[in-house]
């Protein structure tokens, strides 16, 4: 089964109505109250909220790594509950990359085979027909494109906390994903190098035509984005915002 995400303009992500509640009784957290969100192609849409109003949550489900208690996420059209195991994990891996706060490198792989690790997975799975040299070839012109070529053959530990996080940058781009979902991704490091990964995260996509849901508590974090959201209280604001 082929997911072509990226076929037609439009929106190509829609999450309807999402409702998830952590635990149950009198220690039930109400978390997504009926959320709605759209996501064009291409686009880098910015979610901004307080810490606890949802924002990660919200992410594991767009990222089918979490399901809702009712509400529907569409990809392209397509109903994703109706989605097997098999069918998720296929579209995690070729539909969707990820970067979260904490970059999350293994660390007894260096930073090339971390990168090329998503590609890997999609070779030994079988559903893509390219050989480990192109991948690898890919995989270097990430790197070198961030200016990480010469960083290739170290382990994670040692590198630095923007280096890490811009390697997992090219290895969330690995499998050419219509879709990344970036979770604080710059929320563990200084200015300078938080402000280098967005401007990275920014002309990656543009460059890959890849649609880019970051969230944040970072106001700052939305000046790079295309389209910024509120989330407050288990919902999108609609509209602008006027305080
Ligand atoms: N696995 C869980 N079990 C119970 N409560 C959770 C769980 N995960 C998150 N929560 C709670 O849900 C709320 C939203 O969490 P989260 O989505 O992580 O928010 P954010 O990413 O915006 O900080 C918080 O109140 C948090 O404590
Ligand atoms: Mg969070």
């Amino acid at each position: 089964m082929k997911f072509d995400t990226r076929e037609s303009p439009g929106p190509f992500l829609v999450a309807k109505n999402l409702c998830r509640t952590y635990g149950a009784g009198d220690s039930a957290v109400n978390v997504l109250k009926g959320l709605d969100l759209q996501v064009s192609t291409g686009e880098f849409l910015a979610v901004l909220g307080p810490s606890g109003c949802g924002k990660s949550t919200l992410l594991n489900v767009l990222g089918l790594m979490d399901t809702p208690d009712s509400g529907e996420v569409f990809f392209r059209g397509r109903r994703t509950s109706t989605l097997n195991e098999e069918e998720r994990a296929l579209l995690r891996n070729e539909g969707l990359g990820f970067i979260f706060q904490f970059d999350s490198l293994l660390p007894e792989f260096t930073i090339l085979e971390n990168v090329l690790m998503p590609a890997r997975v999609s070779m030994a799975r079988g559903g893509c027909h390219e050989t480990l040299a192109s991948a690898q070839e890919r995989a270097m012109e990430l790197l070198r494109g961030l200016g990480l070529e010469s960083l290739r053959r170290r382990f994670p530990s040692q590198t630095s906390g923007g280096e890490r996080q811009r390697a997992s940058l090219c290895r969330a781009l690995i499998n050419r994903p219509s879709l990344l979902l970036a979770d604080e991704p710059t929320g563990n490091l200084d200015k300078r190098n938080g402000e280098r990964v967005f401007q990275d995260l920014k002309d990656l996509c543009e460059r890959h035509g890849t649609a880019v849901v970051m969230v944040t508590h970072n106001e700052a974090a939305c000046r790079w984005a295309s389209r910024t959201v509120h989330m407050s209280d288990g919902l999108i604001e609609e509209g602008p915002r006027t305080s």
